[in-house]
Protein backbone atom coordinates (compact mmCIF):
# COMPACT_ATOMS: atom_id res chain seq x y z
CA UNK A 1 0.00 0.00 0.00
CA UNK A 2 3.05 2.01 0.94
CA UNK A 3 4.54 1.84 -2.22
CA UNK A 4 1.47 2.23 -4.11
CA UNK A 5 1.03 5.67 -2.40
CA UNK A 6 4.86 6.32 -3.18
CA UNK A 7 4.35 5.63 -6.77
CA UNK A 8 1.35 7.90 -6.93
CA UNK A 9 3.48 10.60 -5.05
CA UNK A 10 6.17 10.37 -7.75
CA UNK A 11 4.16 10.73 -10.58
CA UNK A 12 2.29 14.01 -9.00
CA UNK A 13 5.58 15.50 -8.44
CA UNK A 14 6.31 14.52 -11.60
CA UNK A 15 3.62 15.58 -13.70
CA UNK A 16 3.81 19.07 -10.80
CA UNK A 17 7.15 19.61 -12.12
CA UNK A 18 6.54 19.40 -16.29
CA UNK A 19 3.65 21.53 -15.45
CA UNK A 20 5.72 24.25 -13.11
CA UNK A 21 9.21 23.72 -15.89
CA UNK A 22 6.39 24.70 -19.01
CA UNK A 23 4.81 27.69 -17.21
CA UNK A 24 8.31 29.06 -16.48
CA UNK A 25 9.19 28.96 -20.28
CA UNK A 26 6.39 31.94 -20.70
CA UNK A 27 8.69 34.61 -21.47
CA UNK A 28 7.92 36.96 -18.39
CA UNK A 29 6.48 40.22 -20.26
CA UNK A 30 3.81 38.67 -22.48
CA UNK A 31 0.19 39.76 -22.99
CA UNK A 32 -2.09 37.40 -20.79
CA UNK A 33 -3.89 34.58 -22.01
CA UNK A 34 -4.97 30.20 -21.02
CA UNK A 35 -2.54 28.69 -19.56
CA UNK A 36 -2.61 25.46 -21.53
CA UNK A 37 -1.28 21.78 -21.25
CA UNK A 38 2.80 21.33 -21.23
CA UNK A 39 3.81 20.56 -24.80
CA UNK A 40 -0.17 20.80 -26.48
CA UNK A 41 -0.25 24.72 -25.00
CA UNK A 42 -4.16 25.59 -27.28
CA UNK A 43 -3.79 23.25 -29.54
CA UNK A 44 -6.63 20.72 -28.76
CA UNK A 45 -9.24 24.21 -28.27
CA UNK A 46 -8.43 25.74 -31.23
CA UNK A 47 -8.13 22.04 -33.39
CA UNK A 48 -11.90 22.23 -34.94
CA UNK A 49 -12.79 24.83 -37.93
CA UNK A 50 -16.00 25.56 -37.02
CA UNK A 51 -15.05 26.52 -33.96
CA UNK A 52 -11.64 27.92 -33.94
CA UNK A 53 -12.88 32.17 -34.34
CA UNK A 54 -15.59 31.36 -31.23
CA UNK A 55 -13.10 30.17 -29.23
CA UNK A 56 -10.65 33.39 -30.06
CA UNK A 57 -13.77 35.20 -29.66
CA UNK A 58 -14.47 33.91 -26.11
CA UNK A 59 -10.79 34.68 -25.34
CA UNK A 60 -10.78 37.58 -26.26
CA UNK A 61 -14.13 38.63 -23.57
CA UNK A 62 -11.72 36.97 -21.15
CA UNK A 63 -8.13 38.28 -21.53
CA UNK A 64 -8.96 41.35 -23.50
CA UNK A 65 -8.63 42.59 -27.36
CA UNK A 66 -4.37 41.62 -27.33
CA UNK A 67 -3.67 38.36 -25.66
CA UNK A 68 -1.20 35.36 -26.25
CA UNK A 69 -1.96 31.15 -26.69
CA UNK A 70 0.61 28.46 -27.34
CA UNK A 71 0.40 26.19 -29.67
CA UNK A 72 2.81 23.60 -29.13
CA UNK A 73 5.84 25.57 -27.71
CA UNK A 74 5.04 28.05 -30.23
CA UNK A 75 4.07 31.49 -28.99
CA UNK A 76 0.77 33.16 -31.17
CA UNK A 77 -0.19 36.42 -30.38
CA UNK A 78 -3.46 37.61 -31.03
CA UNK A 79 -4.58 40.97 -32.11
CA UNK A 80 -8.18 40.95 -31.24
CA UNK A 81 -9.30 44.81 -31.91
CA UNK A 82 -8.65 47.35 -34.87
CA UNK A 83 -6.62 49.08 -32.58
CA UNK A 84 -4.47 46.14 -31.82
CA UNK A 85 -4.23 45.67 -35.47
CA UNK A 86 -3.20 48.97 -36.20
CA UNK A 87 -0.51 49.50 -33.12
CA UNK A 88 1.06 45.67 -34.39
CA UNK A 89 0.75 45.39 -38.33
CA UNK A 90 0.46 49.44 -39.51
CA UNK A 91 2.37 51.23 -36.63
CA UNK A 92 5.12 48.44 -36.63
CA UNK A 93 4.90 47.52 -40.13
CA UNK A 94 8.48 46.26 -40.71
CA UNK A 95 8.53 44.01 -37.71
CA UNK A 96 4.87 42.10 -38.29
CA UNK A 97 5.48 41.72 -42.05
CA UNK A 98 6.49 38.14 -41.66
CA UNK A 99 4.86 35.09 -42.57
CA UNK A 100 5.27 31.38 -40.78
CA UNK A 101 5.85 28.60 -43.10
CA UNK A 102 2.63 27.08 -44.24
CA UNK A 103 4.37 23.33 -44.10
CA UNK A 104 0.79 20.98 -43.65
CA UNK A 105 -1.26 22.27 -46.38
CA UNK A 106 0.92 23.47 -49.48
CA UNK A 107 3.29 20.88 -51.16
CA UNK A 108 7.41 21.52 -50.35
CA UNK A 109 7.90 24.21 -54.02
CA UNK A 110 5.15 26.50 -52.47
CA UNK A 111 6.78 26.76 -48.75
CA UNK A 112 8.39 30.11 -48.18
CA UNK A 113 7.99 30.74 -51.46
CA UNK A 114 5.96 33.59 -54.03
CA UNK A 115 3.58 36.88 -53.28
CA UNK A 116 1.62 35.22 -49.66
CA UNK A 117 4.00 32.52 -48.02
CA UNK A 118 7.70 33.92 -48.40
CA UNK A 119 9.13 37.03 -46.32
CA UNK A 120 12.37 39.29 -45.79
CA UNK A 121 13.79 40.37 -48.63
CA UNK A 122 12.28 37.87 -51.59
CA UNK A 123 9.09 38.68 -50.27
CA UNK A 124 9.77 42.67 -50.58
CA UNK A 125 11.19 42.21 -54.35
CA UNK A 126 8.32 40.13 -55.09
CA UNK A 127 5.15 42.25 -53.78
CA UNK A 128 7.21 45.19 -55.59
CA UNK A 129 7.31 43.95 -58.96
CA UNK A 130 3.80 42.22 -59.07
CA UNK A 131 2.13 45.42 -57.82
CA UNK A 132 4.23 47.30 -60.46
CA UNK A 133 3.96 45.02 -63.38
CA UNK A 134 -0.36 44.32 -62.80
CA UNK A 135 -0.53 48.12 -62.06
CA UNK A 136 0.60 48.54 -65.92
CA UNK A 137 -1.51 45.94 -66.64
CA UNK A 138 -4.34 47.49 -65.30
CA UNK A 139 -4.70 46.81 -61.89
CA UNK A 140 -6.83 49.12 -60.17
CA UNK A 141 -7.04 51.81 -62.80
CA UNK A 142 -9.58 52.14 -65.41
CA UNK A 143 -8.04 50.29 -67.99
CA UNK A 144 -9.46 47.12 -66.67
CA UNK A 145 -12.71 47.55 -66.19
CA UNK A 146 -13.56 47.11 -70.12
CA UNK A 147 -12.28 43.26 -69.41
CA UNK A 148 -14.57 43.46 -66.25
CA UNK A 149 -17.60 44.66 -67.61
CA UNK A 150 -17.29 42.05 -70.91
CA UNK A 151 -16.88 39.61 -67.21
CA UNK A 152 -20.07 40.68 -65.95
CA UNK A 153 -22.17 40.38 -69.75
CA UNK A 154 -20.74 37.09 -69.79
CA UNK A 155 -22.03 36.20 -66.27
CA UNK A 156 -25.51 38.25 -66.91
CA UNK A 157 -25.68 35.95 -70.03
CA UNK A 158 -25.29 32.75 -67.70
CA UNK A 159 -27.75 33.75 -65.24
CA UNK A 160 -29.99 34.86 -67.73
CA UNK A 161 -30.00 31.19 -69.55
CA UNK A 162 -31.59 30.07 -66.31
CA UNK A 163 -35.10 31.66 -67.59
CA UNK A 164 -35.92 32.17 -63.52
CA UNK A 165 -35.30 28.89 -62.60
CA UNK A 166 -33.37 28.49 -59.64
CA UNK A 167 -29.75 27.73 -59.62
CA UNK A 168 -26.42 28.05 -57.83
CA UNK A 169 -24.52 31.48 -58.15
CA UNK A 170 -21.01 29.99 -57.01
CA UNK A 171 -19.67 28.51 -60.10
CA UNK A 172 -20.36 31.41 -62.17
CA UNK A 173 -18.96 33.84 -60.05
CA UNK A 174 -15.80 32.04 -59.55
CA UNK A 175 -15.32 31.31 -63.23
CA UNK A 176 -16.12 35.29 -64.08
CA UNK A 177 -13.64 36.66 -61.04
CA UNK A 178 -11.21 34.25 -61.81
CA UNK A 179 -11.01 35.05 -65.76
CA UNK A 180 -10.28 38.71 -64.93
CA UNK A 181 -6.95 37.11 -62.64
CA UNK A 182 -6.37 35.10 -65.35
CA UNK A 183 -6.31 37.98 -67.94
CA UNK A 184 -3.69 39.63 -66.44
CA UNK A 185 -1.43 36.58 -65.45
CA UNK A 186 -1.97 34.72 -67.99
CA UNK A 187 -3.29 36.56 -70.82
CA UNK A 188 -6.61 34.80 -71.25
CA UNK A 189 -9.98 34.04 -70.04
CA UNK A 190 -11.60 30.76 -69.87
CA UNK A 191 -15.49 30.01 -71.53
CA UNK A 192 -17.53 29.39 -68.64
CA UNK A 193 -18.23 25.92 -70.26
CA UNK A 194 -14.44 24.66 -70.51
CA UNK A 195 -14.84 21.31 -68.05
CA UNK A 196 -11.44 21.55 -67.34
CA UNK A 197 -11.45 24.83 -65.63
CA UNK A 198 -14.75 24.33 -64.42
CA UNK A 199 -13.12 21.09 -62.11
CA UNK A 200 -10.44 23.47 -61.31
CA UNK A 201 -12.41 25.99 -59.94
CA UNK A 202 -14.81 23.20 -58.14
CA UNK A 203 -11.74 21.76 -56.87
CA UNK A 204 -10.80 24.99 -55.19
CA UNK A 205 -13.72 26.11 -53.63
CA UNK A 206 -14.15 22.66 -52.23
CA UNK A 207 -10.56 23.19 -50.55
CA UNK A 208 -11.62 26.15 -49.26
CA UNK A 209 -15.24 24.87 -47.62
CA UNK A 210 -13.18 22.00 -45.95
CA UNK A 211 -9.71 22.60 -44.94
CA UNK A 212 -10.10 22.56 -41.69
CA UNK A 213 -8.81 25.12 -39.48
CA UNK A 214 -7.05 22.57 -37.38
CA UNK A 215 -4.31 21.92 -40.21
CA UNK A 216 -3.93 25.80 -40.43
CA UNK A 217 -3.25 26.00 -36.35
CA UNK A 218 -0.80 23.17 -37.27
CA UNK A 219 1.33 24.77 -39.64
CA UNK A 220 2.86 27.01 -36.65
CA UNK A 221 4.00 23.77 -34.96
CA UNK A 222 7.40 22.04 -36.68
CA UNK A 223 7.94 20.74 -39.94
CA UNK A 224 8.88 17.52 -38.19
CA UNK A 225 4.89 17.81 -37.08
CA UNK A 226 3.79 18.91 -40.94
CA UNK A 227 5.35 15.74 -41.77
CA UNK A 228 3.29 13.28 -39.14
CA UNK A 229 0.32 15.81 -40.13
CA UNK A 230 0.57 14.56 -43.88
CA UNK A 231 -0.58 11.19 -42.94
CA UNK A 232 -4.05 12.59 -42.05
CA UNK A 233 -6.39 12.07 -44.36
CA UNK A 234 -7.89 15.42 -44.48
CA UNK A 235 -4.33 17.12 -45.23
CA UNK A 236 -3.54 14.39 -47.74
CA UNK A 237 -6.62 15.42 -49.65
CA UNK A 238 -5.59 19.53 -49.24
CA UNK A 239 -2.20 18.37 -50.66
CA UNK A 240 -3.64 16.28 -53.22
CA UNK A 241 -5.92 18.76 -55.03
CA UNK A 242 -3.11 21.86 -54.26
CA UNK A 243 -0.72 19.60 -56.58
CA UNK A 244 -3.86 18.77 -58.80
CA UNK A 245 -3.67 23.02 -59.35
CA UNK A 246 0.02 22.94 -59.12
CA UNK A 247 -0.23 20.87 -62.83
CA UNK A 248 -2.72 23.73 -64.33
CA UNK A 249 -0.48 26.53 -63.02
CA UNK A 250 2.28 24.95 -64.92
CA UNK A 251 0.38 24.58 -67.98
CA UNK A 252 -0.40 27.82 -68.32
CA UNK A 253 2.75 29.30 -67.62
CA UNK A 254 4.56 27.55 -70.38
CA UNK A 255 1.03 28.75 -72.97
CA UNK A 256 1.57 32.02 -71.57
CA UNK A 257 5.36 31.93 -72.78
CA UNK A 258 4.96 29.76 -76.03
CA UNK A 259 6.44 31.84 -78.68
CA UNK A 260 7.49 35.08 -76.54
CA UNK A 261 11.00 35.94 -76.70
CA UNK A 262 11.24 37.85 -73.75
CA UNK A 263 14.88 39.85 -75.55
CA UNK A 264 12.38 40.93 -77.96
CA UNK A 265 8.75 41.03 -76.97
CA UNK A 266 6.87 43.44 -74.56
CA UNK A 267 5.49 41.54 -72.00
CA UNK A 268 1.50 41.29 -72.15
CA UNK A 269 0.57 39.40 -69.03
CA UNK A 270 2.53 38.67 -65.42
CA UNK A 271 4.37 35.41 -66.37
CA UNK A 272 5.62 37.03 -69.36
CA UNK A 273 6.65 40.55 -67.67
CA UNK A 274 8.11 37.88 -64.49
CA UNK A 275 10.24 35.82 -67.36
CA UNK A 276 11.72 39.33 -68.62
CA UNK A 277 12.47 40.66 -65.14
CA UNK A 278 15.37 37.16 -65.62
CA UNK A 279 16.86 39.19 -68.53
CA UNK A 280 18.70 42.26 -66.82
CA UNK A 281 17.54 42.58 -62.83
CA UNK A 282 20.64 42.91 -60.47
CA UNK A 283 17.95 40.90 -58.37
CA UNK A 284 17.68 37.91 -60.29
CA UNK A 285 17.60 35.71 -57.96
CA UNK A 286 14.21 36.22 -56.48
CA UNK A 287 12.82 35.20 -60.31
CA UNK A 288 13.25 31.52 -60.17
CA UNK A 289 10.92 29.35 -61.59
CA UNK A 290 9.76 28.20 -58.23
CA UNK A 291 9.03 32.13 -57.68
CA UNK A 292 7.02 32.30 -61.23
CA UNK A 293 4.48 29.03 -60.53
CA UNK A 294 4.34 30.06 -56.42
CA UNK A 295 3.08 33.83 -57.61
CA UNK A 296 0.87 33.06 -59.96
CA UNK A 297 -0.16 30.21 -57.95
CA UNK A 298 -1.15 33.05 -55.15
CA UNK A 299 -2.65 35.38 -57.51
CA UNK A 300 -4.87 32.55 -58.98
CA UNK A 301 -6.10 31.56 -55.54
CA UNK A 302 -5.89 34.82 -53.78
CA UNK A 303 -7.81 36.38 -56.53
CA UNK A 304 -10.52 34.15 -57.23
CA UNK A 305 -12.81 32.62 -54.77
CA UNK A 306 -12.08 35.64 -51.88
CA UNK A 307 -13.96 38.67 -54.65
CA UNK A 308 -16.22 35.50 -55.64
CA UNK A 309 -17.23 34.25 -52.43
CA UNK A 310 -18.14 38.21 -51.54
CA UNK A 311 -20.49 38.64 -54.18
CA UNK A 312 -21.85 35.15 -53.56
CA UNK A 313 -22.52 36.84 -50.13
CA UNK A 314 -23.64 39.63 -51.72
CA UNK A 315 -26.32 37.85 -53.55
CA UNK A 316 -27.34 35.92 -50.32
CA UNK A 317 -28.04 39.02 -48.45
CA UNK A 318 -29.92 40.89 -51.36
CA UNK A 319 -32.39 37.32 -51.22
CA UNK A 320 -32.50 38.19 -47.29
CA UNK A 321 -33.20 41.55 -47.37
CA UNK A 322 -35.26 42.63 -50.61
CA UNK A 323 -35.78 46.11 -49.27
CA UNK A 324 -32.07 47.02 -49.72
CA UNK A 325 -32.12 45.08 -53.04
CA UNK A 326 -35.25 47.06 -54.05
CA UNK A 327 -33.27 50.39 -52.93
CA UNK A 328 -30.11 49.58 -54.95
CA UNK A 329 -31.74 48.79 -58.25
CA UNK A 330 -33.77 52.04 -57.52
CA UNK A 331 -30.63 54.20 -57.55
CA UNK A 332 -28.62 52.82 -60.32
CA UNK A 333 -31.84 52.62 -62.37
CA UNK A 334 -32.76 56.58 -61.64
CA UNK A 335 -28.87 57.97 -61.43
CA UNK A 336 -27.41 56.03 -64.26
CA UNK A 337 -30.16 56.04 -66.84
CA UNK A 338 -31.08 52.48 -66.28
CA UNK A 339 -27.06 51.58 -67.56
CA UNK A 340 -26.31 48.12 -66.34
CA UNK A 341 -22.70 47.85 -67.02
CA UNK A 342 -21.08 50.73 -64.25
CA UNK A 343 -17.80 52.40 -64.71
CA UNK A 344 -16.34 51.96 -60.66
CA UNK A 345 -15.95 55.82 -60.50
CA UNK A 346 -19.89 56.21 -60.99
CA UNK A 347 -19.96 54.88 -57.16
CA UNK A 348 -20.09 58.69 -56.07
CA UNK A 349 -23.21 59.18 -57.96
CA UNK A 350 -24.50 56.35 -55.84
CA UNK A 351 -23.82 56.09 -52.38
CA UNK A 352 -26.48 53.62 -51.10
CA UNK A 353 -25.14 50.94 -53.37
CA UNK A 354 -21.73 51.50 -52.66
CA UNK A 355 -22.76 51.42 -48.74
CA UNK A 356 -23.88 48.32 -49.44
CA UNK A 357 -20.99 47.06 -51.34
CA UNK A 358 -18.83 47.99 -48.11
CA UNK A 359 -21.73 46.20 -45.43
CA UNK A 360 -21.51 43.12 -47.71
CA UNK A 361 -18.08 42.90 -47.33
CA UNK A 362 -18.27 43.74 -43.60
CA UNK A 363 -20.82 40.92 -42.80
CA UNK A 364 -19.15 38.49 -44.90
CA UNK A 365 -16.37 38.25 -42.67
CA UNK A 366 -14.34 36.20 -45.54
CA UNK A 367 -11.14 35.77 -43.58
CA UNK A 368 -12.92 35.97 -39.63
CA UNK A 369 -9.02 34.32 -38.46
CA UNK A 370 -6.98 36.88 -40.65
CA UNK A 371 -3.68 35.47 -42.24
CA UNK A 372 -1.10 34.35 -39.90
CA UNK A 373 1.91 37.08 -39.77
CA UNK A 374 5.34 36.30 -37.72
CA UNK A 375 7.58 38.91 -35.94
CA UNK A 376 11.05 39.19 -37.66
CA UNK A 377 12.47 41.06 -34.53
CA UNK A 378 11.55 41.57 -31.16
CA UNK A 379 9.07 44.24 -30.32
CA UNK A 380 7.39 46.49 -27.88
CA UNK A 381 3.43 46.14 -27.95
CA UNK A 382 1.13 47.91 -25.66
CA UNK A 383 3.37 47.95 -23.06
CA UNK A 384 4.55 43.79 -22.94
CA UNK A 385 7.62 42.45 -25.00
CA UNK A 386 6.95 40.39 -27.98
CA UNK A 387 9.90 37.98 -29.25
CA UNK A 388 11.14 37.59 -32.36
CA UNK A 389 9.47 34.47 -33.93
CA UNK A 390 5.99 34.79 -32.89
CA UNK A 391 2.71 33.90 -34.88
CA UNK A 392 0.26 37.06 -34.67
CA UNK A 393 -3.45 36.43 -35.82
CA UNK A 394 -5.19 39.31 -36.60
CA UNK A 395 -8.61 38.30 -35.94
CA UNK A 396 -10.63 40.57 -38.49
CA UNK A 397 -13.72 39.18 -37.85
CA UNK A 398 -13.55 40.99 -34.49
CA UNK A 399 -13.01 44.14 -36.00
CA UNK A 400 -15.55 43.85 -38.53
CA UNK A 401 -18.01 43.05 -35.52
CA UNK A 402 -16.95 45.22 -33.19
CA UNK A 403 -19.91 46.39 -31.44
CA UNK A 404 -18.29 49.16 -30.32
CA UNK A 405 -17.66 50.37 -33.72
CA UNK A 406 -20.85 48.79 -35.53
CA UNK A 407 -24.05 48.95 -33.29
CA UNK A 408 -25.80 46.14 -33.74
CA UNK A 409 -22.71 44.30 -35.26
CA UNK A 410 -25.07 40.82 -36.60
CA UNK A 411 -27.87 43.13 -38.32
CA UNK A 412 -27.46 44.10 -42.55
CA UNK A 413 -27.87 47.66 -42.22
CA UNK A 414 -25.56 49.47 -45.33
CA UNK A 415 -27.30 52.61 -43.83
CA UNK A 416 -24.16 52.75 -41.13
CA UNK A 417 -21.76 53.23 -43.68
CA UNK A 418 -23.66 55.79 -45.94
CA UNK A 419 -21.66 58.74 -44.06
CA UNK A 420 -18.98 57.00 -42.76
CA UNK A 421 -16.17 57.86 -45.10
CA UNK A 422 -12.50 58.66 -43.96
CA UNK A 423 -10.55 62.08 -43.91
CA UNK A 424 -9.89 61.42 -48.08
CA UNK A 425 -13.44 60.67 -48.62
CA UNK A 426 -12.99 57.10 -49.39
CA UNK A 427 -14.27 54.14 -47.79
CA UNK A 428 -14.18 53.92 -43.99
CA UNK A 429 -11.08 53.17 -42.42
CA UNK A 430 -12.29 50.97 -39.64
CA UNK A 431 -13.44 48.32 -42.51
CA UNK A 432 -10.55 46.30 -42.76
CA UNK A 433 -11.58 43.00 -44.69
CA UNK A 434 -7.70 43.00 -46.63
CA UNK A 435 -5.90 43.75 -43.19
CA UNK A 436 -4.09 46.18 -42.71
CA UNK A 437 0.04 47.37 -42.73
CA UNK A 438 2.42 46.07 -45.03
CA UNK A 439 0.77 42.75 -46.49
CA UNK A 440 -2.26 44.44 -46.27
CA UNK A 441 -4.39 42.44 -49.69
CA UNK A 442 -2.01 43.05 -52.62
CA UNK A 443 -5.35 42.77 -54.89
CA UNK A 444 -7.96 45.25 -53.12
CA UNK A 445 -8.18 47.55 -56.04
CA UNK A 446 -8.79 45.06 -58.29
CA UNK A 447 -11.12 43.41 -55.73
CA UNK A 448 -13.02 46.87 -55.26
CA UNK A 449 -13.52 47.00 -58.55
CA UNK A 450 -14.86 43.97 -59.51
CA UNK A 451 -17.19 44.03 -56.60
CA UNK A 452 -18.43 46.84 -57.91
CA UNK A 453 -19.17 46.58 -61.22
CA UNK A 454 -19.97 42.81 -61.05
CA UNK A 455 -22.58 43.47 -58.29
CA UNK A 456 -24.26 46.64 -59.75
CA UNK A 457 -24.31 44.44 -62.94
CA UNK A 458 -26.65 41.59 -61.27
CA UNK A 459 -28.50 44.04 -59.34
CA UNK A 460 -29.69 46.32 -62.70
CA UNK A 461 -30.34 43.39 -64.65
CA UNK A 462 -32.13 40.57 -62.17
CA UNK A 463 -33.95 40.27 -58.74
CA UNK A 464 -32.64 37.95 -57.36
CA UNK A 465 -35.53 35.72 -54.52
CA UNK A 466 -35.65 32.16 -53.00
CA UNK A 467 -36.89 29.38 -54.75
CA UNK A 468 -40.49 30.23 -53.69
CA UNK A 469 -41.54 26.80 -52.96
CA UNK A 470 -38.56 25.96 -50.42
CA UNK A 471 -37.91 26.45 -47.12
CA UNK A 472 -35.34 29.92 -46.82
CA UNK A 473 -32.19 28.90 -46.10
CA UNK A 474 -30.73 30.32 -43.08
CA UNK A 475 -28.14 33.28 -43.40
CA UNK A 476 -25.27 30.82 -41.52
CA UNK A 477 -21.47 30.18 -43.02
CA UNK A 478 -19.68 27.09 -43.52
CA UNK A 479 -16.59 27.92 -41.44
CA UNK A 480 -13.03 27.05 -43.20
CA UNK A 481 -10.83 29.16 -43.67
CA UNK A 482 -12.90 31.33 -45.87
CA UNK A 483 -16.24 32.53 -44.91
CA UNK A 484 -18.46 30.30 -47.40
CA UNK A 485 -22.27 30.92 -47.51
CA UNK A 486 -23.98 27.41 -46.70
CA UNK A 487 -24.79 26.17 -50.34
CA UNK A 488 -27.92 27.88 -51.62
CA UNK A 489 -30.05 28.35 -54.87
CA UNK A 490 -31.79 31.76 -55.77
CA UNK A 491 -33.93 32.72 -58.53
CA UNK A 492 -33.28 35.40 -60.98
CA UNK A 493 -35.87 37.72 -62.47
CA UNK A 494 -34.69 39.91 -65.26
CA UNK A 495 -35.59 43.05 -64.81
CA UNK A 496 -37.57 45.11 -67.22
CA UNK A 497 -35.37 47.65 -69.59
C1 LIG B 1 -12.83 40.63 -51.48
C2 LIG B 1 -11.69 40.19 -51.92
C3 LIG B 1 -10.44 39.97 -51.10
C4 LIG B 1 -10.27 39.94 -49.74
C5 LIG B 1 -11.30 40.13 -48.65
C6 LIG B 1 -8.86 39.70 -49.51
C7 LIG B 1 -8.28 39.62 -48.25
C8 LIG B 1 -6.93 39.40 -48.03
C9 LIG B 1 -6.34 39.29 -46.73
C10 LIG B 1 -7.07 39.42 -45.40
C11 LIG B 1 -5.02 39.05 -46.91
C12 LIG B 1 -3.98 38.82 -45.83
C13 LIG B 1 -3.18 40.07 -45.56
C14 LIG B 1 -2.29 39.87 -44.34
O1 LIG B 1 -1.25 39.22 -44.42
O2 LIG B 1 -2.65 40.37 -43.26
C15 LIG B 1 -4.77 39.01 -48.34
C16 LIG B 1 -3.53 38.80 -48.92
C17 LIG B 1 -3.32 38.74 -50.27
N1 LIG B 1 -4.25 38.94 -51.27
FE1 LIG B 1 -6.21 39.36 -51.00
N2 LIG B 1 -8.23 39.58 -50.72
C18 LIG B 1 -9.15 39.76 -51.72
C19 LIG B 1 -8.91 39.77 -53.08
C20 LIG B 1 -7.68 39.60 -53.67
C21 LIG B 1 -7.42 39.69 -55.09
C22 LIG B 1 -8.45 40.02 -56.17
C23 LIG B 1 -6.08 39.42 -55.27
C24 LIG B 1 -5.24 39.36 -56.54
C25 LIG B 1 -5.65 39.31 -57.74
C26 LIG B 1 -5.51 39.19 -53.96
C27 LIG B 1 -4.19 38.89 -53.73
C28 LIG B 1 -3.63 38.77 -52.47
C29 LIG B 1 -2.22 38.46 -52.27
C30 LIG B 1 -1.18 38.17 -53.35
C31 LIG B 1 -2.02 38.45 -50.88
C32 LIG B 1 -0.73 38.19 -50.14
C33 LIG B 1 -0.08 39.54 -49.84
C34 LIG B 1 1.24 39.41 -49.11
O3 LIG B 1 1.44 38.44 -48.39
O4 LIG B 1 2.06 40.33 -49.27
N3 LIG B 1 -6.50 39.31 -53.02
N4 LIG B 1 -5.96 39.23 -49.00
Amino acid sequence: MDFLIEIVLVILLALFSVFVWWYGTIPSNVPPGPMGLPFLGSALDTYKASTLYDTLSKWRDRYGPLYRIYIGNQLVLILADWNTIQEALVKQGDTYAGRPSFHTIFPEELVDSGLLNSEGELWKIQRRFALSTLRDFGFGRPIIEPRIKDEAQYLSDAIEAYKGQAFDPAPWLSNAVSNVVCALVFGRRFDYDDEKFRQILSSLRARFAETDFSIITSFVLSERMAKLMAHVPVVKKVLKSTIEVLSFYREETSSALKDFDPGRDEATNYVQAFYKARLDREDKWAFAEKQLIASVGNLFVAGTDTTATTIHWGIFFMAHYPDVQEKVYEEIRKETSGQSLLDYGDRVKLPYTEATVLEMQRMANLLPVGLYRRTLAPSKLCGYDIPVGTVVVPLLGAALRDPEVYPNPEVFDPNRFLNAKDEKGAVFSYLIPFSAGKRICLGESLARMEMFILFTALMSKFKFYFPPEEPKPPLKALVSILNVPIPYKVCAERRSD
